[in-house]
């Protein structure tokens, strides 16, 4: 069974999804920390629910973010964690972090990357009238929102839709999504090799709209 690190920022509605999938036994794996910069965090609410270890690193109790890091990075080799899933934790980590953990983070994005990268995604999606939108889920690199792409799911934006309506539409495939996706990295058939990620010895062709 993989030991999994999960790292939040808020509200934690994806680390629910995964606790949930978890508990249900539907992933093998075990959720052994939630790591959040944020002491205010939700989503660590949710995890003490769920009796799981929670660790708050703010950008204030160290020197730079490259002392954050390493204390996080050094947590998490503590724990002896196999995957580093990235739900809705806002902070940029560093390259020396990234590099640390190549092909053990996931990411979870509020867009069809390439497209809106960053913040605001929605709004930015329907400000530029897109019809189509959706979620991307990647490994990360030292890129911000770069590293190879998993999974997308798109979703559609009709004219009358207020941004709550694109929100909840988004966050209900993101929830289907990334349970599915740990899924297939904690039972071994999901990868990354070269910078590319495959599934069942299949590179994942896709990438990206
Ligand atoms: C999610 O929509 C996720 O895609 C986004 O933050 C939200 C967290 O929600 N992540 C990013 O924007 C990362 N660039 P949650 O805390 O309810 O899971």
């Amino acid at each position: 069974m993989k030991n999994i690190v999960v790292m939040i920022s808020g509200n934690g509605s994806n680390l629910q999804a995964i606790i949930d999938a978890t508990t249900s036994g539907y992933i093998n794996g075990k959720i052994v920390a939630v790591i959040s910069n944020k002491a205010s965090a939700y989503g660590l609410e949710r995890a003490k629910k769920a009796n799981i270890p929670t660790f708050v690193f703010a950008r204030k109790q160290f020197s730079d973010n490259l002392a954050m890091d390493s204390a996080i990075a050094e947590k998490i080799e503590q724990l002896n964690a196999d995957l580093i899933v990235l739900a809705g934790y806002m902070k940029i980590l560093t390259p020396e972090f990234t590099q640390r953990f190549t092909g053990k983070i996931i990411n979870i994005h509020p867009s069809l990357l390439p497209k809106y990268a960053g913040l605001n995604t929605h709004q930015r999606a329907m400000d530029a009238g897109d019809t189509e939108h959706g979620m991307t889920i990647h490994f990360v690199n030292e890129e911000v929102d770069g590293g190879a792409i998993i999974l997308q799911s798109k979703v559609p934006i009709y004219p009358d839709d207020e941004l709550d309506d694109v929100i909840q539409r988004v966050y209900e495939q993101e929830h289907r999504c990334y349970p599915l996706v740990v899924e297939w990295f904690c039972s071994n058939r999901l990868y990354l090799k070269n910078g590319k990620a495959y599934l069942d010895e299949q590179q994942l062709a896709c990438q990206g709209y």
